[in-house]
C-alpha cells in the first residue's frame, strides 16, 4: 500500500500526540457535563479508539453511519442515514467525532439531525480539517490538523473502502483514483 502514497503527512506518533492533547482538553471542558461521543462510521474508528483512551472523565459513546460519497473522491451533496443512534441523546452533551471535514455537507446534515434530538449541547471534534474546501460553514471545536486540498487516506480514511488500516495519514497518488 505504501507505493500508492505520494507523501506521508502525519506519522502514527504525531497523530497519537495530537489526540492526547485533544483528549486532555475535552476531559477538562466536559468535567461537569454529560458527555456522549458520537463517531461517524467508518472513517472515525481509529480516531475514536485513540481519543476515548485519552478522555479521563465518564462518557458514553454511540455511532452513526451516513453515506454521501459512494466510491468517488467528491461529495455528491446528498446525505443518507445508514445507521441511526441506539439511544436517546436528549439533554446530553454531544461531541461528534469525525475523521475529516471537507465541504461540510455531511456534518451540516448530521448537526441538524442531532439538534432535532434535543441535546444540551453539540460540538464537533475532527482529526483533519480542509477549511479551503468548505461549502457550508462548519466550525469544529477541536481540530487535530488543518490539511491542504489533497485526497488523504489512512488512519481510518479510505478511498473506495481501502487504505483505512494504514497507521499514518498520507496523500494518495493521483494515478490511483484518476
Ligand atoms: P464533506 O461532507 O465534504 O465534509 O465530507 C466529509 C466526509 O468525506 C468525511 O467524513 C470523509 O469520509 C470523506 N472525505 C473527505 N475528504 C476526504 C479525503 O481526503 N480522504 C478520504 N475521505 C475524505
Ligand atoms: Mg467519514
Amino acid at each position: 500500500m505504501r507505493e500508492d502514497i505520494k507523501e506521508v503527512l502525519f506519522t502514527e506518533e504525531q497523530i497519537r500526540d495530537k489526540i492526547k492533547e485533544i483528549g486532555k482538553k475535552i476531559s477538562n471542558d466536559y468535567r461537569e457535563k454529560d458527555l456522549i461521543l458520537i463517531g461517524i462510521l467508518k472513517g472515525s474508528v481509529m480516531f475514536m479508539a485513540g481519543l476515548m483512551k485519552e478522555i479521563t472523565i465518564p462518557c458514553s459513546m454511540d455511532f452513526m453511519a451516513v453515506s454521501s460519497y459512494g466510491n468517488s473522491t467528491e461529495s455528491t451533496g446528498r446525505v443518507k442515514i445508514l445507521k441511526d443512534l441506539d439511544f436517546s441523546v436528549e439533554g446530553k452533551d454531544i461531541l461528534i467525532v469525525e475523521d475529516i471535514i471537507d465541504s461540510g455537507i455531511t456534518l451540516a446534515y448530521i448537526k441538524e439531525y442531532l439538534y432535532s434530538r434535543k441535546p444540551n449541547s453539540l460540538e464537533i471534534s475532527t482529526l483533519l480539517n480542509k477549511p479551503e474546501r468548505r461549502k457550508i460553514n462548519i466550525e469544529p471545536k477541536y481540530t487535530g490538523f488543518n490539511v491542504p486540498d489533497a485526497f488523504l487516506v489512512g488512519y481510518g480514511l479510505d478511498f473506495a473502502e481501502k487504505y483505512r488500516n494504514l497507521p499514518y495519514i498520507g496523500i494518495l497518488k493521483e494515478e490511483v483514483y484518476k
